[in-house]
C-alpha cells in the first residue's frame, strides 16, 4: 500500500468522527501506513531512521515487571492506543523501567527509547527528561500530527512521577 497525504486526511476525518469503530479504522489505517513505511526499499525519502525501526521491531524493556511500585496506562484519545509504564524503585532511583501496551512504530519505539534513558534517573530528576529530548532520540522527521504518538510513554511516566510524588508526601505527612 502506497501511503499518501490524502490517508493523513483520511486519518484526520476518522478521528474527528471518534467513535470506537472510526478510532479502530483510523489506528488499521495508521499500522498499514507505518508498516509500508517502514519496508520502503524503493529510494523515497526515509522517514524512521533506523534507530527508530531498530525499537520499534525489537523493543527494549518490553512487558510487566512482577511487582512495580509504580505502574500507569496512558491513552492516546486520537487513536484508541494504550501505553502502561512500570517502574521499581530502589533509593529513590529507577531501578528497572518497563513497558507495554498496543501502540503505532512510533509509540512502541518511543516507549523503549525511554525506558532506557530513564533508567537510574533520580525519580525527583525524572521531570527533567523532556518531550524534546525523546523526540530527537527517535532520530526521525516526526509530523506535527504524531507526535501525540511520541509523547504518549513520557505522559504515562510523568504519570508515574506524580503518583510517586503524592505517596511520598502522604508518607512524609504521617
Ligand atoms: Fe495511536 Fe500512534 S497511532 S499512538
Amino acid at each position: 500500500m502506497a501511503c499518501s497525504w490524502r490517508d493523513w486526511e483520511q486519518v484526520s476525518f476518522l478521528r474527528r468522527s471518534r467513535p470506537t469503530r472510526t478510532l479502530n479504522r483510523a489506528r488499521t489505517l495508521i499500522r498499514e501506513m507505518d508498516n509500508e513505511i517502514e519496508n520502503r526499499d524503493d529510494g523515497r525519502q526515509r522517514l524512521y531512521s533506523d534507530t527508530l525501526l531498530s525499537h520499534f521491531r525489537n523493543p527494549r524493556n518490553y512487558g510487566s515487571l512482577p511487582s512495580p511500585d509504580i505502574a500507569y496506562e496512558e491513552f492516546n484519545p486520537l487513536c484508541g492506543d494504550r501505553i502502561r509504564i512500570e517502574l521499581k524503585i530502589s533509593d529513590n532511583r529507577i531501578a528497572a523501567a518497563r513497558f507495554v501496551g498496543d501502540g503505532c512504530a512510533i509509540s512502541i519505539a518511543a516507549a523503549s527509547l525511554l525506558t532506557e534513558l530513564i533508567l537510574g534517573a533520580d525519580i525527583d530528576k525524572g521531570e527533567a527528561i523532556s518531550g524534546e529530548e525523546l523526540v530527537s532520540s527517535l532520530k526521525s522527521d516526526i509530523k506535527p500530527s504524531r507526535m501525540k504518538c511520541a509523547l504518549l510513554p513520557l505522559e504515562a511516566f510523568r504519570s508515574c512521577l506524580r503518583i510517586s510524588t503524592a505517596s511520598g508526601s502522604e508518607r512524609d505527612s504521617k
